[in-house]
């Protein structure tokens, strides 16, 4: 169940949505994702979203890359199946024979001509819950006609800069608030507010995350975070709940690991590593 009243969100606020796992549950139960990112120095994006997709819980996870991305992500990580553009260094065209039942776009795309058409070519048609971030949110900005095509309950997960692109100017972060609400309503959409204090906005309906610490300002965090939600919905949580509870562990993963990591040296990868121990702080 998702939280309707609260708005700081604790350990208390994501238990009723943590959905344990069964005996006879096998692979297909937890869902397939695919993660469509990465460009010529970018894969490690569309890498480190595959790992925080599949180490959150997903079923299965497949990306979806320029070819240049084929052998680091099949030796770098070998849980993840891969498919690739035909395009060596870019994507050019979004074109899959598989069923995926949550789809993240935009991690690392960068925004070639061809990625935006070949996205835009994607939204006509798609139908599959939709998480977006990173240049995937740019590509949004710049063709504000694609808003309309995104499938209700799409995930968008902004940085600063990144929201400031898609609601334009704000005068305070009560005004931030209000405009991204707005921007909410209109597309139907769940917009986090990335930060120290990351918010999660649906509507009027808005929901502060209280785990996190600034060892998460350093690259790649956020590319962690987009395959942390993803995982999730492929698991069937639905895309509200997956958000507010993927925000929690992602922070409460850094959370435990800081104690030994310290926050300097804390990186990205690490993020994967404290999953485990944030889900076991849960009981
Ligand atoms: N305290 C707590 N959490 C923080 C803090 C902090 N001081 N600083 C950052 N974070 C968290 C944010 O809430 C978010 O979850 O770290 C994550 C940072 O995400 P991004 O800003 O998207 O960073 P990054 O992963 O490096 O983005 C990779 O994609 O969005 C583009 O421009 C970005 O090119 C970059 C790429
Ligand atoms: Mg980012």
């Amino acid at each position: 169940t998702t939280p309707t009243e609260a708005e700081l969100i604790g350990k208390n606020e994501v238990l009723p949505i943590y959905q344990p796992r069964q005996k006879y549950s096998h692979k297909g139960t937890f869902g397939h994702a695919l993660i469509i990112g990465g460009s010529y120095g970018k894969i490690g994006a569309v890498t480190l979203a595959s790992r925080g997709a599949l180490t959150i819980g997903a079923g299965k996870v497949t990306a979806y890359t320029p070819k240049c991305g084929y052998l680091p992500l099949q030796i770098g990580f070998p849980e993840a199946m891969v498919i690739t553009d035909k395009d060596e260094e870019k994507i050019t065209s979004i074109d899959f024979n598989i069923s995926p039942n949550v789809i993240a776009f935009g991690v690392g795309v960068g925004s070639d001509k061809q990625t935006i058409t070949a996205f835009e070519v994607f939204l006509k048609t798609n139908k599959t819950v939709l998480v977006i971030d990173a240049d995937g949110l740019n590509i949004l900005s710049k063709k504000k006609s694609l808003l309309k095509l995104l499938p209700e309950n799409t995930v968008l997960t902004p940085h600063p800069k990144e929201l400031e692109r898609l609601i334009g100017q704000w005068e305070d972060d009560f005004d931030k608030l209000e405009k991204t609400k707005a921007f909410s309503k209109q597309y139907k959409c769940i917009v986090v507010i990335k930060g120290a204090n990351t918010i999660t906005v649906f509507g009027d309906k808005f929901y502060v995350n209280t785990t996190g610490n600034p060892g998460l300002a350093t690259a790649g965090t956020g590319d962690v975070l987009t395959g942390i939600i993803t995982g999730l919905i492929a698991q069937s949580y639905d895309a509200l709940a997956a958000t507010i509870f993927g925000v929690y562990l992602h922070g409460k993963s850094a959370d435990v690991l800081i104690e030994n990591l310290g926050y300097q040296s804390f990186i990205a990868s690490h993020i994967i590593e404290g999953i485990p121990l944030a889900y076991l702080d849960l009981f």
